[in-house]
């Protein structure tokens, strides 16, 4: 394995990106990826939504980490690469960017991904589930839920004096 770089996403890395995001949310507790991609959909298609999505949002930025010959999405790691500090690197910086427009920052995360938040600053809030309320036709489906994340502005200069 190799040295992770962190590097900005071109359009061209989406059905690659959208492939690991499969393999990293696969898990029974975080059903939420797979609603808004549903497994059933036809992979180009849910290629092109994603782009839509990227394009069509001029203020969001998009990062990956890679290493030699695998590509890593904001805020979700190949389950063979995890733990390695991929996850940490696209943290630091989302928050690097905060603290230099000394802004609050706010996160809708799993559970797998608090210990890394918490030690970036952030805190659970409330310390609980955020279950989203569904119409009764969808009650059979696995819950929608995730836990909010918040981060206080820190200043971007250093205090000086008092
Ligand atoms: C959350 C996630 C992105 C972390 O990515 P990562 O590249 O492994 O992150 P890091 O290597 O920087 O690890 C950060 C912390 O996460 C935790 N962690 C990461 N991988 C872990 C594993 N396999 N088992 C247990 N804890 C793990 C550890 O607390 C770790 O800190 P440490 O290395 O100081 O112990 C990754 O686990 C993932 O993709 N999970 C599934 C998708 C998801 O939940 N994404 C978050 C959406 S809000």
């Amino acid at each position: 394995m190799g040295e992770l770089r962190l590097l900005p996403c071109d359009p061209s890395d989406a059905a690659e990106i959208l492939a690991e995001q499969f393999a990293a949310f696969s898990s029974p507790n975080e059903p939420c990826f797979f609603i808004l991609f549903p497994k059933i959909e036809a992979r180009e298609r849910a290629v092109k939504r994603m782009l839509d999505w990227w394009v069509g949002d001029e203020s969001a930025r998009y990062v990956k980490v890679v290493d030699v010959d695998t590509v890593l999405d904001m805020m979700s790691t190949h389950p063979a690469h995890q733990h390695r500090g991929a996850g940490s690197m696209l943290v630091k910086w989302g928050t690097d960017i905060a603290n230099s427009m000394g802004v609050d920052s706010f996160i809708e995360g799993t559970i797998i991904a608090r210990p890394l938040y918490e030690k970036n600053g952030f805190v659970v809030s409330p310390n609980n589930w955020i279950v989203v309320p569904v119409h009764d036709k969808w009650k059979s489906r696995p819950e929608i839920r995730f836990f909010f994340y918040e981060r206080p502005a820190r200043s971007p200069l250093p205090n000086i004096g008092s």
